[in-house]
């Protein structure tokens, strides 16, 4: 994320998988039968992890109307530097990540700490769709119908003691499944937080499917955060640890240089990223910028949060 300046960015880094992968088709095309077989195929399947069908979903609040991103580009153009830096890496290394068994154990200043398995994760409220907007630092932007419930659902569960002011997040950190997570330039686990009325804030998601399916591992499976007003790192992805703490919790990319990741990351056109503009973005499959909104356009939700904040301040 932040070791390539967006003017170094590849070909491949800034253009959606479909169409990178068209022109491989084009290519493979003109250079014969043997070639088109071999570069055809891959074209065709580098994705190809099993997902399963999500039944009985309701329709959520805050569904924006845009048009959504191909399921291709949602699924092949990811970070998750735990299987690589490069945005078409993880969609083909993230096989290794096994999802089932799986636990989140939610603790700190709680009055009922408790470890969910995924069963009970799948029953803790109705799954939604929710139709969000996602910004990432680096300008580019999609459009994604989740599925998940609301974060503040789980955290009810466990009933947040007075003192608890902040929400801290945790990865799943496994050398053995996440093999090149050694080489991503990051502390490892990947952390994340949350100010506890963020958290509790009815956007905020927790996601376990897009498209309608359990969420393919690139994308953060068995479940990760979704909160649509921040940037996307803030949205860690295959949680296994949520602590209520009384201070401010550590987060990864604020770990690796603070002057440029703040904790709260709030999307803000106004205020630049040390390195580059964050006035306009652009959206995958769209050629042309367009201007990023306030709050990722969530202004009207969220921004009494934040009311007296300098948000200049709180990149
Ligand atoms: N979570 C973990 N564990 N590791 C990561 O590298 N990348 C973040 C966030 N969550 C990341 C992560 C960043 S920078 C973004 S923009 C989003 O995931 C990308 O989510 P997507 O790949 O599903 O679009």
């Amino acid at each position: 994320m932040l070791i390539r300046k967006p003017a170094d960015l590849r070909y491949s880094d800034v253009t959606p998988k479909s169409i990178y992968q068209n022109r491989r088709r084009f290519l493979s095309s003109s250079l014969g039968v043997a070639g088109a077989g071999i570069v055809g195929a891959w074209a065709l399947s580098p994705n190809a992890f099993a997902t399963t069908k999500i039944a009985g979903t309701v329709k959520g609040p805050f569904n924006t109307d845009e048009k959504l991103t191909p399921k291709e580009d949602i699924t092949t153009y990811n970070n998750y530097y735990e299987f690589g830096t490069g945005k078409d890496e993880p969609a083909r290394n993230a096989h290794t990540l096994r999802t089932s068994p799986w636990q989140v154990q939610v603790a700190g200043l709680v009055g009922k700490a408790k470890t969910f398995d995924l069963d009970a994760i799948m029953k803790i409220a109705p799954l939604e769709e929710r139709i969000y907007r996602h910004r990432c630092v680096e300008r580019w932007s999609i459009v994604v119908p989740w599925i998940g419930f609301p974060l503040a659902a789980l955290l009810k569960q466990v009933e947040p003691n007075s003192k608890a002011k902040y929400v801290a997040f945790q990865t799943l950190h496994d050398p053995k499944q996440m093999p090149l997570g050694g080489q991503a330039g990051i502390q490892l686990p990947y952390v994340e937080g949350l100010r506890i009325d963020e958290a509790m804030h009815p956007l905020a998601l927790l996601a376990v499917g897009l498209y309608g399916e359990t969420l393919p591992n690139q994308n953060g499976a068995p479940i990760r955060l979704v909160v649509p007003w921040k940037y996307g790192f803030k949205s860690i992805k295959s949680i296994v640890k949520i602590t209520l703490t009384e201070s401010m919790p550590p987060t990864t990319w604020n770990i690796t240089n603070a002057r440029e990741y703040g904790f709260y990351s709030n999307v803000n056109p106004e205020v630049d990223h040390p390195r580059w503009s964050q006035a306009t973005e652009r959206r995958l499959g769209e050629l042309f910028m367009k201007k990023t909104v306030k709050f990722n356009g969530y202004g009207e939700q969220v921004a009494s949060l934040y009311t007296g904040m300098d948000l200049r301040k709180n990149y």
